[in-house]
């Protein structure tokens, strides 16, 4: 590599056919995290939706982009309450009230899909906690929007930050999202702050997984005794959301699609 090559040069830019097999990637991972959604309710155990990802993930016949990554041992990242990141699963129950973070990536023919949600448990999901998770879910919205060729990666960045930060919430800062295609990390690391280094101009056909993680409290996180296993270091409660996009003319095209959790608006929230 020549030691003049810019950041920018190191993002990979796919071309439409190359688009369209991540797109395939992206649908097999929404259709599996959709599918965990699906069984979430009061009493299961996290080992129990690890399991029933397994079979899904065999039913697809896809590969897995966590599973043995790092020596990651779980099928997905199952995220409870205090749980910002790769909770792995085991014998936690799901309480009514609680809030699960699912976070899953499927490899087809080499190519890589990452998405994640948050979704509340039972009928008893407080007020704060669900809205939490519409704004961390508009907040990956707002980023998405300025995924658009010719505006920066800080742009990205930015409007996450600027549409959380009025709320108090806590914008993680160890995690970031990433470049993905054919590693489930590429580059560029996205921050979901404004970082204080430079950031590298978009071009149509980079493809970003956006996730912001978010908490009600403050942005430290700890990692457990288990290696993975992320927690807010206050305890508060965390939400997480991500797409797969390819950088488009217009802002960010989706590629793991699914239908939208919740809107701000339809919890009286006018930010
Ligand atoms: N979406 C997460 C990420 O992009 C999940 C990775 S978990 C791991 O980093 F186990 F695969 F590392
Ligand atoms: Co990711």
């Amino acid at each position: 590599m020549p030691a003049d090559k810019t950041m920018a040069d190191r993002i990979p830019v796919r071309n439409p056919n190359e688009i369209s097999k991540l797109r395939k990637a992206g649908e097999v991972s929404a259709r599996i995290l959709m599918e965990l959604q699906s069984i979430i309710r009061p009493g299961i155990t996290t080992k129990e939706i690890d399991d029933y990802a397994a079979e899904l993930f065999r039913r697809e016949k896809c590969g897995n982009a966590f599973f043995g990554y790092a020596g990651y041992p779980g099928q997905l990242c199952i995220s409870v309450n205090e749980e910002v990141v790769h909770g792995i699963g085991g014998p936690r129950v799901l309480r009514d009230g609680d809030i699960v973070s699912l976070d899953a990536g499927a490899i087809v023919d080499g190519w890589y899909g990452d998405n994640a949600l948050t979704v509340g448990v039972g009928e008893h999901v407080s007020v704060e906690a669900r809205r939490l998770m519409a704004v961390t879910e508009e907040a990956l919205f707002r980023g998405i929007e300025q995924a658009k060729q010719g505006n920066s990666l800080m742009d990205v960045c930015g409007a996450i930050e600027d549409y959380v930060r009025p709320f108090g919430f806590g914008i993680v800062r160890d995690f970031v999202g990433h470049g993905v295609g054919r590693h489930l990390h590429e580059e560029p690391q996205i921050p979901n702050y404004r970082p204080n280094y430079p950031l590298p101009r978009l071009k149509r056909g980079m493809i970003l997984a956006i996730e912001p993680m978010i908490t009600l409290g403050s942005y430290r996180v700890r990692v457990l005794e288990d290696d993975w296993t992320t927690i807010t270091a206050d305890g508060s409660w965390s939400a997480h959301f991500e797409h797969t996009v390819a950088v488009g003319s217009r802002g960010g095209e989706i590629l793991t699609e699914r239908p939208r959790i919740a809107l701000p608006e339809q919890l009286g929230i006018t930010m």
